[in-house]
């Protein structure tokens, strides 16, 4: 889809989320002001968290609580794949929450093969396109 307005990709994401079942595993990739922590608020939002959501980045994993519990990751701050294994991410890949991980391609390898990918791309000031893709990283 093509977004038009921050708001306009918060709506997406709300509603993305309103079909989100527990064990999912969303994974946004784009650069730096592409609109994932954006989607991340509006993805909030839609499990019915209703309280601030900003962006992990030094905390790496921010836990919510919501109609299912978020696990919110920022991995920009992680140089190497094998530093996830201090974030016990994999109780959170695998356990019975919705995961939702900014900047998933720097750690793709850890990365579960069930999981769905949203790039966004940044084309003009205000645009964005997403693209939603299940299972794989289609690039
Ligand atoms: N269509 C759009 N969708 C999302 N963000 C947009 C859009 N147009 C402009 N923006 C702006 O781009 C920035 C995205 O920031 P942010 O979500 O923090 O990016 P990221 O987490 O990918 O680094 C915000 O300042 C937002 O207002
Ligand atoms: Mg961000």
């Amino acid at each position: 889809m093509i977004s038009h307005s921050e708001k306009e990709t918060y709506e997406f994401a709300k509603n993305m989320a309103k079909n989100a079942k527990a064990g999912q595993v969303y994974c946004l990739s784009g650069g730096l002001g592409a609109g994932k922590t954006v989607f991340a608020k509006g993805f909030a939002a839609g499990l019915g968290i209703d309280v601030p959501v900003t962006s992990p980045t030094f905390t790496i994993i921010n836990e919510y609580i919501g109609e299912l519990p978020l696990y919110h990751f920022d991995v920009w701050r992680v140089t190497d794949p094998d530093e996830m294994y201090y974030t016990g991410f994999e109780d959170y890949f695998y356990g019975g929450g919705v995961c939702l991980v900014e900047w998933a391609e720097l750690v793709r390898v850890v990365i579960p093969d069930f999981a769905i990918w949203i790039k966004i791309n940044n084309v003009g000031e205000n645009t964005r396109e997403i693209e939603v893709e299940n299972g794989h990283f289609g690039v």
